[in-house]
């Protein structure tokens, strides 16, 4: 700058300006508008809400609500600059429960618009009108005939401001804002009825739901999510989170199915993101997005969400722990339909493959689903394979854990289940021995609560714990964390788990070895029962690759008791003189 120039003195701004200059930062385009007014006529407590837009929301916008209504008395204090019912003190402000509260929507939207507000409150006989100049600042309030509620009129949206409205896009993408917003809204407030109208033509139209979802699920997504969708619902410390996570059936090219609420409101948040996709990350190609709709519900005040211009961003007091929570939660999900055999990955391509209900109807279709690999596999079974495998090539998994594998001279039906256990027992084992046990971390670290014997059953033998892959901390006089667990263990109810070793502690003698090898028998037994697993075939074949690596006993020789071999002469046998 030259330092000749002189700046003009300093004035205040006039009024009607600085909303406009306010309404810069809110309002963006049309659906901004639609936000703004939609969230004031869901804080009213409306149990309906139309939308009526014309142009792409440049012509006109009209939000009708049949919620409580504004006192004809502070009709013009509502579109004034920070004017709010929402907010009193600095302690709602640490605790926002509202969507709206800081008083400037209306003022700004006011400012740039032709704008007009109807409201009418229970105890009136009739509604009022209020009409704004944003040219002048003049207001109009006269009587008007209208239900109960409020309705907002805006007409030639930023005709004041010349330079804002160039920058609308076509009325069809202004539209498409506007309808996308009003799915999220329908998404985010089910005891809502919704109505858009474009172009006075109903376009969407959802009535409300108490808990059953699917209805307004499909609306919006389509039945192919839904269909294809894990429900989850989990809650931690204060913080809970359910909601749909689409399989890979449902991963877009784009990331327009994220749909995230906290607590009701439209959030955005990348780390959240960064969790549902680090969860699903085996699932999903780099460049695929997943498709979700969460529902993140805290206690108000752990959040911030007055650090955004439009309230899309918000600030978790414990950022880590949510996004660690939904991780857990989604990798969990995701690993329970892969055990029950609902995830599959096909021999060809190595593309996942999705079996619709096969959670519930697993036995069955886990047949099906494997004679498919079968037709697969046993058309492209690698000869060398077949003989250098010492138990076979997998061929095809029944659902009790029997498979089937072929070798040169013909098939064997092996006790994959039994086989498993063993192969499980001899590893940990032989960790345990070493003191190298392989333990993996818990993202949600798990609290229980013991009686006072218990705690100090546990404490005393923390070392053994550890030993044995779970390290244990006090949490509280009478509770421990368990943070880590063995990472063999395929699916182990902890407390369970912690239960057994109490019950085999023997007061004054540390657990010897013997001990422990008992125990983690146990363990697997009840695990792999608990579990109720059926294995993928490429789970079993990576397990079987394990074992081929370590080189296990039982891989040498014929075991008896986990597989029965049947040369081709058998089969022949079997078939003929039918035994
Ligand atoms: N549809 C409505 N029904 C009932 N009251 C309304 C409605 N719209 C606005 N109001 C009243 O007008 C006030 C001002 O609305 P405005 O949207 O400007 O501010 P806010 O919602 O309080 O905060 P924010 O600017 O964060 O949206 C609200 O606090 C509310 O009392
Ligand atoms: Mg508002």
């Amino acid at each position: 700058m030259s330092q000749n120039r002189e700046l003009p003195r300093i004035a205040s701004l006039h009024g009607s300006l600085i909303n406009q200059i306010a309404a810069g930062e809110v309002i963006e385009r049309p659906s901004s508008v639609v936000k703004e007014l939609v969230e004031n006529a869901i804080d009213s407590g409306a149990t309906k809400i139309e939308v009526h837009v014309e142009r792409g929301g440049a012509e006109k916008i009209l939000i009708r609500d049949n919620g409580c209504g504004i006192h004809p008395n502070d009709l013009e204090l509502a579109i004034q600059r920070h004017t709010t019912s929402k907010l009193r003190d600095q302690d709602g402000l640490n605790a926002i429960n509202s969507l709206g509260f800081r008083g400037e929507a209306l003022s700004s939207i006011a400012s740039i618009s032709e704008f007009s507000i109807t409201s009418r409150i229970s105890s009136e006989e009739n509604a009022m009108r209020l009409e704004f100049d944003p040219y002048t600042s003049n207001t109009n309030l006269l009587p008007a005939a209208a239900n109960i509620g409020t309705s907002v009129d805006v007409i030639k949206l930023f005709q004041p401001v010349p330079a804002r409205r160039k920058f609308l896009r076509s009325a069809k993408t202004e539209y498409l804002h506007i309808l996308e917003l009003l799915k999220r809204f329908v998404l985010s407030q089910c005891h809502i009825d919704f109505y858009l109208y474009n172009n006075k033509n109903l376009v969407l139209s959802c009535r409300s739901c108490k808990d059953d979802y699917s209805d307004r699920l499909s609306t919006i997504f389509g039945t192919l999510f839904y269909k294809n969708a894990w429900f989850i619902d989990n809650s931690i410390a204060g913080i809970r989170v359910w909601g749909w996570v689409g399989n890979e059936k449902t991963f877009r090219s784009q990331s327009d199915r994220q749909y995230l609420f906290l607590n009701n409101r439209i959030i955005k948040d990348k780390h959240i993101n960064h969790a549902v996709r680090m969860a699903l990350d085996e699932l999903v190609h780099e460049s695929r997005y997943p498709s979700y709709i969460l529902y993140v519900e805290v206690d108000p005040s752990t959040v911030d969400v007055n650090v955004h211009p439009t309230k899309q961003e918000v600030r978790f007091r414990t950022p880590r722990t949510i996004h660690d929570f939904i991780y857990a939660v989604i990798s969990d999900v995701v690993r329970q339909h892969r055990q029950s055999g609902a995830l599959l990955i096909s021999d060809e391509g190595n593309k996942w493959d999705i079996h619709e209900n096969a959670q519930q109807s697993a036995p069955t279709l886990m047949i099906k689903d494997h004679m498919i690999n079968y037709q697969i596999s046993n058309s492209t079974v690698d000869q060398k394979q077949v003989e250098s495998s010492p138990i076979g090539s997998p061929v095809m998994l029944l659902s009790e854990n029997i498979l089937i594998t072929r070798y040169a001279g013909g098939f064997r039906l092996v006790d994959f289940y039994n086989l498993r256990k063993y192969f499980l027992y001899t590893v940990l084992a032989e960790e345990i021995k070493s003191g190298e046990i392989k333990s993996r971390p818990l993202l949600v670290p798990v609290a229980l609560k013991l009686n006072d014997k218990k705690i100090d059953v546990v404490l005393s033998c923390q070392e053994s714990l550890l030993k044995m892959g779970f390290d244990t901390t006090q949490s509280g006089p009478l509770s421990i964390t368990v943070r880590s667990i063995p990472t063999l263990l395929p699916a182990i109810d902890i407390d369970r788990a912690i239960q057994i070793f109490i019950k085999n502690y023997h007061p004054g003698s540390a657990f010897d070895l013997q001990i422990m090898l008992e125990l983690v028998g146990e363990m697997i037994e009840i695990s792999l029962a608990d579990s109720n697993e059926i294995l993928s075939m490429d789970e079993v074949k990576v397990l079987l690759k394990q074992f081929k690596i370590l080189d296990l006993p039982f891989a040498k020789r014929n075991v008896q008791g986990y597989w029965k071999t049947m040369t081709n002469e058998d089969l022949k046998k079997i078939i003929h003189n039918g035994n």
